[in-house]
């Protein structure tokens, strides 16, 4: 099973009655782990596919892209850490949402960001990654989005 009823997904007070799936929530936490040990170098992948792709998105970003992979990696971190108290980073994500308002993300690029930040875990995973962490990560991201974008939205 995934991760697809996690608490994330819904508002309060509903998600205090999920059960969470412990499984996904070690894989996600173990996968990220092995992923941060090389440091930046999957949000370096992560951008660099980004740009290539969708190069009108670059000029929303700044020249030097050290810092901005830093603060993906370190997003991406507080969201593993605290998936069994979602609410601890709900808030932060929905700030992190409006913010991005301003930066000239819309709500279309979410999808596009989602998958090939997975892609670029998969690549910069090798071997060790799985279909099944594929599935999970997408879910992960996805309700990720849907919280950023309700801070957007200013809900
Ligand atoms: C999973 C979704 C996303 C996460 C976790 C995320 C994470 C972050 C973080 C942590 C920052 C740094 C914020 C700060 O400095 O206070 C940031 C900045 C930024 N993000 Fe995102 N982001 C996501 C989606 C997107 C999308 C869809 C876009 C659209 C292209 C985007 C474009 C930007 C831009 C342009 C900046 C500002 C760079 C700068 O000028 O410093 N992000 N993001």
């Amino acid at each position: 099973m995934g991760i697809s009823r996690h608490p994330l997904s819904n508002p309060p007070p509903a998600w205090a009655k999920v059960p969470i799936d412990r499984a996904a929530i070690e894989r996600l936490r173990s996968s990220f782990q092995l992923l941060a040990a090389d440091g930046t170098r999957v949000t370096a992948i992560f951008y660099a596919k980004l740009f290539e792709r969708y190069p009108g998105v670059r000029t929303l970003f700044p020249t030097d892209m050290k810092a901005q992979e830093g603060k993906l990696l370190d997003s991406l971190r507080a969201v593993v850490e605290h998936l069994e108290a979602p609410d601890a980073v709900r808030a932060k994500l929905k700030e992190l949402g409006a913010k991005h308002v301003k930066y000239g993300a819309k709500p279309e690029h979410y999808p596009i960001v989602s998958e090939i930040l997975v892609e670029a875990m998969a690549e910069a995973a090798g071997k060790g990654w799985t279909p099944t962490l594929t599935s999970e990560w997408s879910q992960a991201l996805d309700i990720v989005s849907g919280v950023m974008l309700e801070g957007a939205e200013g809900k």
